[in-house]
């Protein structure tokens, strides 16, 4: 690939940071601006990383821009990334990529009248970790998979992000800031759901900062802290998630899928990389071979030591997506579905009963090592 697609940010918060550091490393995408509802936060990333700082409405009509990534909070993300496509633009958003079916359906709907793709995050699904896991699963090793468990459990999220708001009033909480990195990779090892059933609850109406610079500062918690789902899937898979800021300390792994051969150990589904292990039958658990992913090789400095970091991995993909006239792995059809799966499991908690999906999506194509390889500069 040799064409370059120019890349705007709106949205430059705290993930903001990754995309810049991490974006030069892949082909085919160049970020040249960046904008903010805050303008003095849209210049001091600008003068950071060495971009363009513009106003929201300079940055949509900046001819320069092919793709906008949108990096704004959750209930930000259906206007601003429909602004970005009625000016023209594909849109590449953070997660969730809605908070409703109907908003998804009218960026689909914009998007398809205008020629132009939405992608949506996680691409942690692309790391190197889980799709070793998806060539084992693809290889038949365990057999088909018929059932699993998920866990991602905390004791919540304002001990370290300096505006943790969001993450409690509606479009947050633990299945819609978390769950998009477990349902990706469900349907990314799995395919799609057909139906879903939660009990939901919070441990507490209020939150106390604890990071800095608000320290003390009490919030609101508007949206459920702690909730159990029951996924089924089309192919029959039986899948329990659990989903909590109210847990101090927990046992549980982050995903265990079982097929009628085997079962199978996949590390955390918001990182990259990490250990994948796997039993036969009547087998030991044994960690699987390593392979030479280039999304598995460790390139950043994470509090708890070298991790495996290539977020924009999904953008990069979008972008030669865009240009090969194919199917994105961090589509739209996938990112809503994934919206329908959590808002699915939200309605249930509210409303104690099993809520089918409406939408559906294909499994993403794997991404191998050549094809990895391919993305990166
Ligand atoms: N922080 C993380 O580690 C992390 C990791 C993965 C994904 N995400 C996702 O990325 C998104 C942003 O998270 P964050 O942690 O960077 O949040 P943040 O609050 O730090 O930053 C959001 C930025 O968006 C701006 N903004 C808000 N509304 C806007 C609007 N209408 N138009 C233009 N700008 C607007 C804010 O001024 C702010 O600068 C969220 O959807 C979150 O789920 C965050």
């Amino acid at each position: 690939m040799t064409k370059e697609l120019g890349v705007g940010i709106i949205g430059c918060g705290n993930i903001s940071t990754t995309y810049f550091k991490l974006a030069p490393l892949f082909r085919g995408i160049r970020i040249i601006a960046c904008a903010d509802i805050d303008p003095a936060a849209a210049e001091a990333r600008a003068a950071e990383f060495d971009v363009t700082a513009q106003s929201i409405e300079a940055l949509l009509a900046n001819p320069e821009l092919d793709i906008i990534v949108n990096l704004t909070i959750p209930e930000a993300h259906f206007p601003v990334s429909k602004a970005i496509l009625e000016a023209g633009k594909h849109v590449y958003s953070e997660k969730p990529l809605v908070l409703s079916l109907e908003q998804g359906e009218e960026l689909r709907a914009t998007a398809k009248a205008k020629g132009l793709l939405v992608g949506s995050a996680p691409d942690t699904f692309l790391g190197g970790a889980h799709q070793l896991a998806r060539a084992y699963v693809d290889q038949g090793k365990i057999g088909r998979i018929t059932s699993g468990t998920c866990h991602v459990m905390s004791p919540g999220m304002e001990m370290w992000h300096p505006n943790p708001d969001f993450f409690f009033l509606p479009g947050g909480g633990p299945v819609l800031d978390l769950g998009p990195y477990y349902i990706a990779n469900l349907i990314n090892l799995i395919g799609p759901v057909k139906r879903v059933a939660a009990l939901s609850s919070m441990a507490n109406q209020t939150r106390t900062i604890t990071s800095e610079p608000r320290k003390g500062e009490v919030i609101p918690v508007k949206t459920p802290t702690n909730i159990h789902a029951l996924l089924e899937f089309q192919n029959g898979a039986t899948i329990t998630l659990s989903a909590s800021w109210d847990v101090w300390a927990h046992r549980h792994g982050n995903m265990e899928l079982y097929g009628t051969d085997g079962s199978l150990f996949v590390p955390d589904p918001n990182f990259f990389g990490g250990t994948v292990e796997a039993s036969g039958r009547g087998k030991e658990i044994q960690p699987l071979e390593a392979w030479d992913h280039p999304f598995a090789v460790n390139n950043w400095e994470h509090p708890l030591g070298p991790i495996a970091n290539y977020r924009t991995a999904g953008l990069a993909d979008m972008a030669d997506a865009i240009l090969a006239g194919r199917d994105a792995r961090c589509s739209l059809d996938r990112a809503l579905h994934a919206v329908d799966v959590m808002v699915s499991i939200l309605k249930s908690g509210e409303e104690g009963r099993f809520v089918t999906l409406t939408t559906t999506c294909t499994q993403p194509a794997a991404l191998g090592i050549e094809e990895a390889r391919a993305l990166l500069r």
